[in-house]
């Protein structure tokens, strides 16, 4: 479906606000302001989602959380989501500490698509950020690559003077396994005191550092499928995505998704508080016709671009969104 001019059909599911990181952009300190478990969709409920929107041209799927791999019968769920008629991509996000005994099972279900974030590669920087551990994540990394997924990325969040150290070392990881990675710009889109001016890292400072060090090649923006900007890095051999929410001034101009939180709750843009509710067409019984008219609706109010601009004010933690 449109939205000025852009083509909407890509959908970001949140399987789960819960997570076992924390990381520092990402949730606040001691929270632990979990959504009840009722309130969280049964994986009936996020299909009947799915098929309304292949009804209005849907085609990409991604998973994501907080940390999807840690929801009980994940693996089911993806394989159900490949087999539905329309869908043509299913994506994964996550932070990778469970690939290790999942991504074998993920691969059987039929899954060719994941994005894991790494924020650095230094256990001790990892550990700072996330609060957890670098190597069950490398090993994961590791994993999916022997296993053949078609498409693995690797995530960056940028934060000055924590992470921004690790950029070359992370650059020269992912050529060496082959893999493509993106750099992103914090968002104020979480409650966590991180999100100041003082940790901010804009991508277009990145782009300029990368042009000292390497050649740039800039590639079309068909490679990827959302908003990122990406490059071939001529000596380094690797691919690289900036994804730079507040410095590039087009990012919206290509944004093609919507958001569905993990309480039924669909979100047109990431960047704006506005939402509709799902559950009356879920609850308590699922009504197809309701749920088409209801996505139908949002469609309509997709904004045209994000307030990150505009002084804004988050009221949900990242999780609770779909990351
Ligand atoms: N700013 C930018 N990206 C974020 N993510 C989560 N919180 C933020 C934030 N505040 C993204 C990261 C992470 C994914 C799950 O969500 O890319 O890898
Ligand atoms: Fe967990 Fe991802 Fe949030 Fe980090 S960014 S705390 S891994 S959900």
């Amino acid at each position: 479906m449109d939205s000025f001019g852009r083509t909407v059909d890509y959908l970001r599911i949140s399987i789960t606000d819960r997570c076992n990181e924390r990381c520092l952009y990402c949730l606040p300190e001691n929270y632990h302001d979990w959504l009840p478990r009722g309130s969280v969709l049964a994986y009936d409920e996020f299909l009947a989602v799915v098929r309304a929107a292949t009804q209005l041209g849907f085609k990409r799927f991604r998973v994501t959380g907080g940390e999807p791999l840690i929801r009980p019968g994940v693996v089911e769920f993806i394989r159900d989501l490949v087999a539905m008629p329309g869908v043509e991509s299913v994506l994964l996000t996550t932070n990778g500490t469970r690939l290790p005994e999942l991504a074998a099972p993920l691969f059987a279900a039929g899954l060719r698509r994941v994005n894991i974030s790494l924020d650095a590669l230094d256990p001790a920087i990892y550990r700072a950020i996330t609060q957890g551990e670098v190597g069950p994540v490398l090993a994961g990394i590791r994993r999916v690559k022997e296993l053949g997924f078609e498409s693995v990325k690797l995530n960056t969040v940028l934060m000055r003077g924590r992470n921004d150290g690790e950029i070359f070392r992370l650059l020269d990881f992912a050529a060496e396994h082959d893999i493509v990675i993106r750099f992103i710009e914090l968002m104020p889109v979480s409650l966590t005191e991180m999100l100041s001016e003082k940790n901010f890292y804009p991508v277009t400072e990145l782009y300029h550092r990368l042009q000292q060090e390497d050649e740039l090649e800039p590639l079309p923006d068909a490679f990827g499928f959302g908003p990122a900007k990406y490059y071939r890095l001529k000596q380094r051999r690797v691919t690289v995505g900036l994804i730079g929410a507040l410095s590039d001034l087009h990012f919206c101009e290509r944004c093609n998704k919507m958001r569905l939180t993990c309480d039924g709750k669909l979100r047109p843009c990431l960047g704006n508080h506005l939402e509709t509710d799902l559950i009356p067409a879920l609850r308590p019984r699922i009504n197809p016709a309701a749920l088409a008219a209801l996505f139908r609706q949002t469609l309509t109010v997709k904004p045209a671009e994000h307030l990150f601009r505009d002084n804004y004010q988050p009221h949900r933690v990242m999780t609770a969104i779909g990351g």
